[in-house]
């Protein structure tokens, strides 16, 4: 998708099936070459980050079959234990498979790993926990070379809860002979759903969703067939959608429990919130104006950060949202300002003046939410918004969106 035409104004009704959450997808498919076995991932989405993951699962020696929604990773034949750097870069994901091919093979080369410009995004804090488990790392000529040849179950404490590092070392420790425990860990709905997954597969895991995850080394898993979680992220820039087109929406299969930060949040601008057994209805409009911050889960997800940044956009009156976990994404609101949205950005927060009209014009997504947040911005724009997407970010994390919207 190269270039989207949106033209805004319009109401947005109707229902919407929320998919199999990418960010449970990838590290459930690097777990699944834990196992000799194969593994069906049910619901998977048709996303470009999940062909990336497929593509070097393949590389692997990994055989991938999709079909019906279902994706199944048969690797039998994994045979390598380098990741391909071409691929790798494409997609930050790639880092995961570091502690399931430590775990096959007790040595990984992996290249540094790409993903969307938020920020740094450094990865001291996965290296830093696979050391804790007696992998010898060395970083050369943009290759992290990793020796799991002393590899030992033991106890990991992490100075900050990273998501990818939490999986990546529960990844790590599954096949450990002994208990490993984890401390200050994230605690996001994708560390449980890889648990599950991984006790899916006869692994002995404990705690996710708290702030210690304990793994009892077992010997051997086998394969599973495993439905992942709703994608939070995507159910709530639906919800996001429809609170600022007054729209009346049913996100089938979105879980309110994993969305709580965000529906309080929604709730504050005035819409109406109904969560029922099917999923979870919103209606009205969003008016008032709000202050958030995000945090790691169950703080507020900054994923969620610029689709909550045009909801400002409608309110009246001033909002201020502070990003506290990513150092550099508030790429959106320049091109936000383009369409004529009042926001000044200071430090780690933009002040959003509210209640402004926005005025259509051709718009750049840059990162994948941010580029969410434009086709938003799009929808409340007067006339013709173009959102140009070159890099396909949107695509990386939505499956069909324009179609769905439309
Ligand atoms: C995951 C999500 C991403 C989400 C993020 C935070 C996936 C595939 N992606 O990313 O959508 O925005 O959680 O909820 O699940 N950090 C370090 N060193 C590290 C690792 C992280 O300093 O080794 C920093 C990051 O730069 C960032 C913060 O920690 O500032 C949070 O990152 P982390 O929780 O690791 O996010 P990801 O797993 O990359």
């Amino acid at each position: 998708m190269n270039a989207l035409r949106i033209h805004g104004g319009r109401r947005l009704t109707g229902e919407w099936r929320v998919h199999s959450a990418k960010n449970a997808v990838l590290p459930i498919m690097a777990a699944s070459i834990l196992t000799g076995e194969a593994t069906r991932l049910e619901g998977c989405p048709e996303l470009v980050d999940v062909a990336y993951m497929a593509d070097i699962l393949r590389t692997l020696g990994c055989r991938i079959h999709s079909g019906d929604g279902a994706l199944t990773i048969d690797p039998q034949g994994l045979n390598r234990h380098e990741m391909p750097d071409a691929l790798a870069k494409k997609i930050r994901s790639s880092i995961f498979l570091l502690g399931s091919i430590l775990a096959r093979f007790r040595k990984a080369t992996v290249t540094f790993p790409g993903g969307c410009e938020i920020g740094l995004r450094p990865i001291d804090l996965h290296l830093s926990g696979l050391r804790q488990l007696g992998v010898d790392v060395r970083e050369e000529g943009g290759l992290i070379r990793c020796d799991g040849r002393h590899m030992r179950a033991g106890t990991v404490h992490f100075d900050y809860p990273s998501v990818g590092a939490t999986e990546n070392v529960m990844m790590a420790a599954v096949l450990l002979k002994g208990r490993t425990v984890l401390s200050n860990v994230a605690r996001e709905p994708e560390i449980v759903d890889l648990q599950n997954l991984l006790n899916a597969m006869g692994a002995r895991i404990s705690g996710a969703g708290t702030h210690t995850v304990t793994v009892e080394g077992v010997e051997r898993l086998h394969g599973a067939i495993y439905r992942p979680i709703p994608d939070r992220v995507e159910a709530g820039t639906l919800l996001c959608a429809a609170a600022i087109t007054e729209g009346s929406v049913l996100v089938r299969g979105a879980c309110a429990e994993h969305l709580r930060s965000l529906l309080f949040k929604l709730a504050e601008t005035g819409v109406g919130i109904r969560e029922t057994p099917a999923g979870i209805r919103l209606s009205g409009t969003a008016v008032s104006p709000f202050e958030l911050r995000t945090l790691a889960y169950p703080g507020f997800p900054t994923d969620m950060q610029a689709p909550m940044t045009v909801v400002a956009l409608k309110c009246h009156g001033t909002s201020l949202l502070n990003e506290t976990v990513f150092e550099n994404r508030f790429m959106h609101v320049s091109e936000l300002c383009r369409l004529g949205g009042h926001i000044r950005v200071e430090n780690n927060v933009a002040l959003v003046e509210g209640g402004h009209p926005l005025c259509g014009g051709v718009v750049r997504s840059t990162d994948l939410r941010a580029g969410a947040a434009m086709m938003l911005a799009g929808m409340i724009a007067a006339g013709e918004t173009v959102l140009q997407d070159p890099a396909g970010h949107i695509e990386r994390g939505y499956q069909d969106l324009p179609q769905k919207l439309r």
